[in-house]
């Protein structure tokens, strides 16, 4: 697998594998790699010729400077992880490879960037387009890949391409989720054992809904959620919302759309995010 670390050399690198014709996915991320970015890079490269996943701790998109400092960087395990599912490249710039000036641009999102993490984490979808925006500017990829953990994100993101004709296709990938249900996230790392036996009850509360929406009217569906997250001591809940899986908007049963549950909430101090589309 190549290591690249600068723009020059990522900009080179794909100029000359585009006009040898190959297909080019992308798999951004913050590191601290687990089966849910694997998966991702795993489907790219059935898809494509070249794989690139990037490892990049974004500054611009955490609004809580201690988020930052303490989320966790795992860089020589990640490239270990990487070459054991033989990914072709992993781009790992520094903070002034990506933005050689600060980008002072707000970006135009769409109604999808203002609710929940939106209003929850200000500025925080603006920081992450402008990275993605860039990510996208140096590996000129033809596809590149999300995963559903992040649901707002990949509408967010979709938003970005449309709003800005970016030509690449945007790939949304599922929840990889560990064997007790728990979503994996880089930040699951920053619980002790006793944190993911409590975090568990995101997931419970996400199936118990899923058993019991067409029952329930939609305003009770979320109180029963809340309800069931606060029976677990040590988790502080942000928002449980049930919203219309294409527009966020809150769910309405005239919809065609699938209903979507996301859930943020703290354990530990760490911010935990879930969601589920519900089945019909
Ligand atoms: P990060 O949290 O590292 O996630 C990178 C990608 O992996 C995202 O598309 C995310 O949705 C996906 N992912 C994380 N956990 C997953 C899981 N359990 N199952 C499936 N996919 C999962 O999201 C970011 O980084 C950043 O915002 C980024 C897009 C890289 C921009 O900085």
């Amino acid at each position: 697998m190549q290591i690249i670390r600068t723009a020059r050399e990522i900009i080179s690198f794909v100029e000359e594998s585009r006009k040898q014709g190959k297909v080019i996915g992308f798999v951004p991320t913050m590191g601290a790699l687990h089966e849910g970015h694997l998966d991702l890079v795993r489907q790219s490269m059935t898809e494509t010729h070249l794989t690139i996943c990037s490892i990049f701790v974004n500054p611009t998109q955490f609004n809580e400077s201690t988020d930052f400092d303490k989320y966790p960087r795992t860089l020589d395990a990640d490239v270990e992880e990487l070459t054991q599912v033989s990914c072709d490249v992993v781009f790992c710039p520094s903070v002034d490879e990506v933005y050689p000036t600060p980008d002072k641009t707000i970006y135009n999102l769409g109604d999808v960037s203002n609710v929940l993490e939106g209003e929850m984490r200000p500025g925080h979808f603006n920081g992450m387009a402008s990275v993605v925006k860039r990510l996208f500017e140096l590996t000129l990829p033809h596809r590149a890949y999300f995963g559903l953990k992040d649901f707002q994100q990949c509408l967010v993101v979709k938003e970005l391409v449309r709003n800005y004709n970016l030509p690449v296709e945007i790939i949304t990938c599922p929840t990889v989720r560990e064997p007790s249900g728990l979503a994996m996230s880089s930040r699951n790392k920053l619980l002790s054992e006793q944190g993911k036996e409590t975090a568990l009850q995101i997931f419970r509360t996400l199936q118990t809904l899923n058993e019991q929406w067409k029952d329930v009217e939609i305003e009770d569906l979320q109180k029963v959620g809340s309800f069931m997250l606060s029976l677990e001591n040590g988790i502080d809940l942000e928002y449980i919302e049930v919203r219309d899986s294409k527009t966020l908007a809150p769910y309405d049963e005239k919809s065609h759309n699938a209903p979507v549950v996301l859930i943020a909430a703290r354990v530990e101090g760490v911010r935990l995010i879930d969601n589920m589309i519900l089945q019909k």
